[in-house]
């Protein structure tokens, strides 16, 4: 299975000018799974509730919908990608997994950082895989959510075999942290991870790049630079992800202690 990631830096608020860049990032590139960064249409650095809502996409009429929609019909894969969620009068940081059948799902970030907290709705859905095309069993995270080994644990037991993480990582040891995410949970881990700056009223983001994709056995298959703007893909066999023993003797999972946890 050929899976990546895409990393750029956005620009804010230029929708169709983003779309259009990453269209032509993926240029001839194929893969069966690839992700894309957190808010990847829109940027990040929102000012208001207000600015939120006006970008807010609601489903499945976004631009950004009908865009992966376009991607994975015409390429024949699976994209994810984060969007501003508009449901009602809630708005969600959330990520799109949309299939080249027209199948997709919604994930709405569940650890909201910083200011985040004061724009974006609370998301309540508990973890849960999606099914790809051959049954591979996708999760999804979104940025944040990687200080939480609660999250991918969920999904690691649940039975998620490829873990796809948009970001808009600000923190600089996230990248390292996800080596031993991916180890403890014997998953993969695929970081699409943004870069540049965002400084907007009194807010401003630096965003780390280093987007990656790691091993179940935590070994960093691939890693871009803080500042490329490239698509990267390599080959996986998600299965080697349902395999849970360390060694003969060590099975990450049946090993925990709940009992006295
Ligand atoms: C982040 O969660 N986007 C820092």
């Amino acid at each position: 299975m050929k899976v990546g990631f895409l990393q750029f830096n956005p620009e804010f608020g230029k929708v169709d000018e983003n779309l259009e860049k990453v269209e032509s990032i993926i240029g001839n590139v194929v893969c069966d799974l690839l992700v894309l960064p957190e808010l990847f249409s829109t940027g990040y650095t929102f000012k208001s509730k207000a600015e939120v809502i006006k970008f807010g996409e609601s489903i499945p009429d976004g631009k950004t919908l009908k865009f992966l929609k376009k991607v994975a019909t015409e390429k024949k894969m699976s994209i994810v990608g984060g969007f501003v969620e508009r449901d009602g009068k809630k708005v969600y940081n959330s990520s799109l997994l949309y299939l080249e059948n027209s199948k997709y799902f919604i994930y709405r970030k569940k650890h909201l950082y910083r200011y985040e907290k004061n724009i974006f709705d609370t998301a309540y859905e508990p973890y849960k895989f999606f099914l790809i095309q051959n049954g591979i069993k996708v999760g999804l995270l979104i940025c944040f959510d990687w200080l939480f080994p609660e999250a991918m644990r969920q999904l690691a037991l649940s039975g998620a075999q490829v873990i796809c993480h948009s970001a808009n990582l600000v923190m600089d040891v996230c990248q390292d942290a996800m080596v031993t995410r991916a180890l403890e949970n014997r998953v993969f881990v695929i970081t699409a991870n943004r870069t540049g700056m965002e400084k907007r009223g009194r807010f401003e983001n630096r965003f780390t790049g280093m987007s990656q994709i790691v091993s179940p056995e935590g070994r960093i298959l691939l890693r871009a630079g803080e500042d490329d703007e490239v698509i990267s893909v390599i080959d996986i066999n998600p299965d080697d992800a349902l395999n849970k023993f360390l060694n003969p003797q060590n099975n990450i999972f049946s090993d925990r202690r709940e009992d006295i946890y």
